[in-house]
């Protein structure tokens, strides 16, 4: 029949995954099992992703992940399909364990193989779990991505705007930082934002008086910085209340750029779009989602964001991304390479 059943591998930062989708004739697919091992612990003493250290522990965990997806599944590999794996882009050691992980399997057993570009993954995850039809719009904001794609098709994105420095995710972890509070920086800045009064400090809204799609994170982090230093140097110190202040003008900054940004990108975007839809840690923001959620309600368009461990680096989404490539007819070979950049 037309039952497709896929197991995806990701290993392209500091997330380990392995997952398994079924889609049966035309029904809306299922995730069987979907299993990250996060690399947070080992990266922690270093104050970032140590890519040598990511690449072997990907090595290290890329076969227990995927013993474990089956397992959840309650399937073995004679009844998959497919494999579906990222190919790029991300840290060159990382790719390259996945995709050899894939290759073994492929070569043990035969099946096809299908390599995913990461953010396409991303992109297409609003139809693995709410079944959005092409065209729409995807904001993905994450730590190391931000850009708005018009998605036309499994293999047809528009690249229609990005940031052109730090991405939104790097900024709240670098604003946490800065203030003293815990990584990941997002959660932290958000819950201190809370108690914040966003009007205190007038930071920018980089590149909005720029016509087009494109972001620039990296000025708010300077701006950021000289602001606690003008507190400290003016009081000797800072205050939880200063804290929650800088970090709530800091929020309202990139709140307003990504939903002024997604504004313009609508009126950008082809005609007919059947939804704005969001991925990547960032989207986790409630500050952030509200907006955007307005700015899909102006334009009538449904406002769609998946269950944050889908938004999140999964392996799910490369499950789904590859199960509707080989849909549509795609297979790689033993040549399949990795690819550290890969636009999409
Ligand atoms: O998508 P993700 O898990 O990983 C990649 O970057 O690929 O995104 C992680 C990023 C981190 O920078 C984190 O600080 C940010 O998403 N993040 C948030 C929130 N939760 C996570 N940023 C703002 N508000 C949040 N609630
Ligand atoms: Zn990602």
């Amino acid at each position: 029949g037309d039952t497709l059943t896929v197991l995806g591998l990701e290993s392209s930062c500091d997330d380990t995954a392995a997952a398994v989708v079924r889609q049966r004739d035309g029904a809306r697919p299922e995730i069987l099992a979907s299993v990250v091992k996060g690399q947070a612990e080992l990266h922690a003493p270093f104050g970032g992703v140590v890519p040598e250290i990511a690449a072997r522990a990907h090595a290290e965990k890329l076969d227990i992940c995927v013993e474990a997806a089956l397992a959840a599944a309650g399937i073995g590999l004679s009844d998959l399909d497919a494999i579906a794996v990222t190919a790029g882009p991300g840290l060159i050691g990382g790719v390259l364990s996945g995709v050899m992980c894939a290759k073994g399997i492929a070569a043990a057993t035969g099946l096809p193989l299908v390599g995913v570009n990461h953010l396409a993954g991303h992109a297409l995850t609003p139809r693995l779990t709410d079944g959005l039809d092409f065209p729409y719009l995807m904001l993905l904001a994450s730590g190391g991505h931000c850009q708005f794609l018009s998605v036309e098709g499994v293999e047809d994105f528009t690249r229609l705007g990005g940031t052109i420095d730090d991405a939104p995710g790097e900024a709240f972890d670098k604003t946490a930082k800065l203030l003293g509070l815990p990584q990941p920086g997002g959660p932290a800045v958000e819950r201190a934002a809370e108690a914040g009064d966003a009007r205190r400090f007038a930071f920018p809204r980089p590149l909005m008086d720029r016509p087009g799609c494109d972001m620039s994170f990296s000025g708010l982090k300077t701006a950021l910085l000289r602001a606690r230093d003008a507190v400290i140097a003016e009081k000797g110190g800072i205050t939880v209340q200063d804290r929650a202040d800088l970090c709530a003008s800091f929020q309202a900054a990139v709140r307003d750029v990504l939903a002024g940004k997604a504004r313009r990108a609508i009126a950008a975007a082809p005609v007919g779009l059947t939804a704005l839809a969001v991925a990547g840690g960032v989207a986790a923001n409630r500050a952030i989602r509200a907006a955007l959620e307005d700015v899909a309600a102006e334009a009538g368009l449904p406002f769609v964001a998946p269950p944050l461990a889908l938004c999140t680096d999964n392996a799910a989404m490369i499950a789904w991304a590859g199960l509707e490539r080989f849909r549509l007819g795609a297979r790689d070979g033993m040549d399949l390479a990795a690819r550290p950049r890969w636009p999409l």
